[in-house]
């Protein structure tokens, strides 16, 4: 029969003078790795007769077995000793000046965004969502502007290849295709909002091919020009944060709305600069007009039951406005000196982003 004690002691005693985690698992792979002592004597017992197989088997299991357990107390000795170590030797100079940190910015489109939910919020609307790639119908047709119309050659739009039925997707070139999409799945009365992008071929300081609207739809019954007007000028002091800021209802014309206005708020300009609020010029900021009965039909809702009315506006164009960006194009341009120089704290400064608070209205 084999005797185990010596290998055993030589194990133990090399246990025993280690001093580090890593000769400790050096020693270990020597003792019961799959080359090792242990693995190889276990090998060897198929040459043995029956009865030797046996007890030689069941020495070098119990040998194996305290060798584990001795590597394992052995470790736990060892760990502690590091930590020890560590302790003693790292120490933090709490003394030391903090490390400064970089925080990102808000881009100037994302708050403005923000900022004109916030007012709208206010007065009782919600956020409405659509596609950027629309059907002809969403965009034009049910918006009043049939194939032949003078103002499908003023969006500059851009189309898709045709789909399995002939006609071509486009790029929506405004918001207002949400206005048709929520009138046919929503009963009024409605009020919402519909931030987004939208797309014009068309590239210079004041335009991007893509670029941000946000539309606005109120639909219920006995709406008339009057809640238009208030509603936009309470918007449009909120945003601009001037309490009696001159606003002005121009006549126009879109397809979709009649009758239709432009809404200009009171400016002066001083040595290429803008002052908003003061003086006898004016500035055009968003489009608007009563719901155009035959959209409020196209939709399936009776003009004589229910009335409305929309506006559109560009983000780009208010937040150049309000923040003095002169050039549209940086707005896309990731440079991160303008962001750290135009974009905004993400914590929010009080009384800057304060909905219908801000202009008193
Ligand atoms: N959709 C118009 C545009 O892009 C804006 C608008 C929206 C005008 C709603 C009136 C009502 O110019």
């Amino acid at each position: 029969m084999t005797d185990t004690g010596p290998l055993k002691a030589e194990l133990i005693a090399a246990i025993a003078a280690t001093e580090t985690l890593e000769q400790l698992e050096a020693v270990r792979l020597n003792a019961l790795g799959k080359k090792g002592l242990i693995s190889t004597q276990l090998k060897a017992l198929g040459g043995l007769a029956p009865d030797e197989r046996r007890q030689a088997g069941q020495a070098l299991n119990v040998v194996k077995e305290e060798i584990g357990v001795a590597l394992a107390e052995r470790q736990a000795v060892l760990k502690r000793a590091e930590l020890a170590d560590k302790l003693a030797s790292e120490t933090i100079d709490v003394s030391l000046p903090a490390r400064a940190t970089t925080n990102g910015r808000t881009h100037p489109l994302s708050r403005t965004i923000e900022e004109i939910s916030a007012i709208f919020s206010d007065m009782g609307f919600s956020i409405a969502e659509g596609p950027d790639i629309e059907t002809d119908f969403y965009n034009f047709t049910a918006l009043n502007i049939p194939p032949e119309h003078p103002a499908r050659q003023e969006h500059d739009t851009f189309y898709l290849n045709p789909d399995k039925t002939g006609t071509r997707p486009v790029l929506r070139t405004h918001t207002s295709p949400v206005q048709i999409r929520t009138m046919l799945n929503t009963p009024p009365p409605i009020r919402i909002i519909v931030p987004g992008r939208t797309y014009r071929s068309d590239h210079d300081a004041t335009h991007s091919p893509m670029f941000h609207q946000c539309e606005g739809l109120v639909i219920g019954e006995g709406i008339h020009m009057g809640h238009l007007k208030g509603c936009l000028i309470d918007f449009c002091r909120a945003f601009f944060g001037v309490k009696d800021l001159p606003v002005r209802f121009r006549p126009s014309f879109f397809p979709f709305t009649e009758p239709s206005a432009e809404v200009d708020i009171g400016c002066r300009r001083v040595d290429g600069g803008l002052e908003i609020g003061a003086g006898d010029d004016w500035l055009e900021i968003l489009g608007s007009g009563m719901v155009n009965p035959k959209v409020l039909e196209n939709c399936g809702l009776n003009s004589d039951e229910v009335q409305g009315f929309a506006f559109g506006m560009g983000v780009e164009r208010l937040a150049m406005l309000k923040y003095g960006i002169p050039d549209l194009r940086t707005f896309y341009e990731s440079d991160l000196r303008w962001l750290k120089h135009y974009g905004f704290m993400p914590v929010d400064v009080p009384g800057l982003h304060t909905g219908l608070g801000t202009g008193g209205a």
